[in-house]
């Protein structure tokens, strides 16, 4: 298997439902060429590390308080990722900011998964509910979410792949956060997650 999958790396901060669609996705099959190998979370309750050791993966938590510096926590955030010989880095509701050094180390290496059709409602200050706020505020009718690498911009790196869903008539922000995660989420962050695997094997194989 080792040579055949690509190492995972999840990153979150909370509920970890998409780490547990990407999980799903690997048990039924249609992602065959990643393993979630290790699942970091940016602090000690989020319920994603619960799942995680449900399904057996290894957790490591890396809290930024802990570290005098931004450049100490840069180094133990870099040094649990090496040591599992990650290959692919997966935000999956992470809600750190990686730096600019943390992130020009693996390029192309980091995927984030942000619920709204980027450029609407995102950049600094649009996380979580706040997202879903905004576009209700704005009156929109369709809404869905955007799976982009990650550069030194936040919610700025390329775009990978975007799927809508309509949210006419829905007036909770809580709601649309739900209809954008069941209906688009769940399924689109697999999805690339296993193209994105297989160009890695596929790399790999051509060495
Ligand atoms: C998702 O809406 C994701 O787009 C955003 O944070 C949320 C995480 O949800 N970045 P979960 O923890 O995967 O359930």
């Amino acid at each position: 298997m080792g040579f055949t999958t690509a190492r995972i790396a999840v990153l979150l901060s909370g509920n970890g439902s998409n780490l547990q669609a990407i999980l799903d996705a690997i048990s039924d099959g249609s992602l065959e060429h990643g393993r979630v190998e290790l699942v970091v979370s940016s602090n000690n309750s989020a319920h994603g590390l619960q799942r995680a050791r449900l399904a057996g993966i290894p957790t490591a938590v890396v809290r930024s308080r802990d570290y005098a510096s931004r450049e100490e926590f840069d180094a133990a955030l870099s040094n649990v990722i090496d040591d599992h010989r990650i290959d692919l880095i997966v935000l999956a509701g992470y809600m750190s900011i990686l730096s600019e050094s943390f992130v020009s180390r693996y390029p192309r290496r980091i995927v984030n998964i942000h619920p709204s059709l980027i450029p609407a409602f995102a950049g600094e200050g649009f996380y979580g509910l706040k997202v879903h706020e905004a576009a209700l505020a704005a009156g929109v009718k369709i809404s869905g979410a955007t799976v982009h690498y990650v550069n030194e911009v936040c919610d700025g790196g390329e775009i990978l792949e975007q799927e809508t869903v309509r949210i006419e008539g829905i007036d909770r922000a809580e709601d649309v956060q739900q209809r954008v995660l069941t209906h688009v989420e769940h399924v689109i962050y697999p999805r690339v997650i296993e193209r994105l695997s297989k160009e890695i094997v596929g790399n790999r194989d051509d060495r």
